[in-house]
């Protein structure tokens, strides 16, 4: 039986803190795509940690973490975090596992991914520059190399051969940066990283799940940056909606049992692309604030809006949600008026569903409004003790997009959370 935790936005819902919080429930979690774009903020003993590439189960010492085939996995990356959480005294050696199919990132994959973004200008992704792209174009283009070929002693030389293929683009870019100290760091975490669990990931699942094993599957960014679903061309590249479970870890779809849907209380955006709710003036600057809203990754400040309830519905009907985690409601203590956005305003007409694109038109949110709660909610812990404002607000969210909202965290710190 597998669940599923992943982000119903633009990412940076919150999902790090939601997996720690339910991991106990579980004996593994496992993250099924993406990679080091990827930054999940955890709280341990009032200690701050971001992970790029292990799952956020890790802290739990009697769970197994698998990074699942459907992942990129960047070795550097990987041995740096591998590092930093042993200083909390986890060895990785007992509780991580690596799919042999997962995808490499290259030093290479990441100078493409500079290289690309910097011949784009203004129409920049605004891409993380981790090499996600030029990864996952590597795997649909069958040129990858993959954690199993560690094993194979023509590693290297199948290592030289794709980066001879990506030095002809680099050089169609004029891309002439000197990446040498980026191979040599890469080839150190590349022993590294033979010393891990390497495991056929599909047996690896499938047969804890016939033991009755329960697997959390972790998603990583969200809906809305879903490279068939999202707000295309400015999405990732990997498939980030529950569909990809199935694909990023070797399971059959009947297998999936609850989905998690991950959604902060309003919106936020971190790159370039259409974001309808988007303000642009002091509220948006106070939710910032607030919200603490700086990149897990690259520490850019993250665009910040109201919560857009036809991006938040259609995210619902793509992962087949079953229940809601509402992140960040904190945030919005201080607000004397909220609004969510419950139509779109297009070319004059109000529509209720996502488009085809939404940059090439006129595009206005159409608002609801509602009164703020105005006082501390940090420290509720009990659903009956919520201002009656938020339920309202709670409610009518619940209502619009037809999936119950059951959690609400109200604080970064793991107890910070209500059940509904
Ligand atoms: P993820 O990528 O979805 O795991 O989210 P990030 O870690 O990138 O960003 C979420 C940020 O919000 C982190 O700094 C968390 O510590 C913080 N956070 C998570 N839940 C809450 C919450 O309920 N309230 C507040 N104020 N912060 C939260
Ligand atoms: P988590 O898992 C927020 C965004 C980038 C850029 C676009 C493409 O922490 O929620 P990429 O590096 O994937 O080619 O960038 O996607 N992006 C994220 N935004 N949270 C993330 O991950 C993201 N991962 C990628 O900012 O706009
Ligand atoms: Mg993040």
């Amino acid at each position: 039986m597998v669940d599923v935790i992943l982000g119903l936005q633009w990412g940076d819902e919150g999902k790090g803190k939601i997996v720690d919080y339910f991991a106990p429930k579980y004996d593994i979690i496992a993250r099924f795509q993406g990679g080091p774009n990827a930054g999940h903020t955890l709280y341990m003993n009032g200690n701050k940690i971001v992970l790029h590439q292990i799952p956020s189960g890790i802290f739990h010492q009697d769970k197994i973490n698998i990074i699942g085939n459907g992942v990129v996995l960047d070795p550097v990356t990987l041995k740096r975090e591998c590092d930093s959480v042993a200083k909390y005294g986890i060895d990785v050696k007992k509780n991580l596992f690596i799919a042999e199919r997962t995808n490499l990132i290259v030093p290479t994959h990441r100078a493409l991914d500079k290289a690309s973004e910097k011949s784009k200008g203004d129409s920049k992704i605004g891409s993380t520059l981790k090499g996600i792209g030029p990864a996952y174009m590597d795997k649909t283009g069958r040129n990858a190399l993959r954690v199993g070929d560690l094993a194979d002693k023509t590693f290297t030389t199948q290592y030289i051969k794709l980066r001879l293929k990506h030095q002809k683009i680099l050089d169609s870019f004029h891309f002439d940066e000197d990446i040498s100290a980026w191979e040599e760091e890469f080839f150190e975490a590349v022993e590294f990283l033979r010393t891990l669990n390497i495991v056929n990931g599909e047996y690896f699942i499938n047969n804890k799940i016939s033991e009755g094993k329960k697997i959390l599957a972790e998603g990583a960014q969200g809906s809305m940056l879903d490279v068939d679903f999202g707000t295309f061309p400015f999405v990732t590249s990997s498939n980030t909606i529950s569909a990809g479970v199935c694909t990023g870890l070797g399971v059959p779809p009947r297998n999936i049992r609850d989905v998690l849907g991950v959604t902060k209380a309003y919106c936020t955006r971190v790159g370039g692309g259409p974001f309808p709710t988007e303000l642009n003036d002091e509220t948006g600057e106070e939710l910032r604030n607030i919200g603490n809203e700086f990149g897990a990754t690259t520490g850019r400040p993250r665009r910040c809006g109201w919560l857009d309830l036809i991006a938040l519905k259609y995210s619902c009907m793509l992962n087949g949600v079953t229940q809601i985690v509402m992140t960040k409601a904190d945030v919005l203590d201080t607000f004397q008026e909220l609004k969510v956005c419950t139509a779109y305003n297009i070319n004059g007409e109000e529509k209720h569903e996502v488009p085809f694109q939404m940059t090439r038109m006129n595009l206005q949110p159409v608002y609801t409004d509602f009164a703020g709660w105005k006082s501390n909610s940090s420290s509720i812990r009990h659903a009956a003790n919520l201002p009656v404002e938020m339920s309202n607000y709670i409610k009518f969210i619940d209502a619009y997009i037809q999936a119950p909202v059951k959690f609400v965290s109200n604080g970064p710190g793991r107890e910070q959370i209500i059940c509904l």
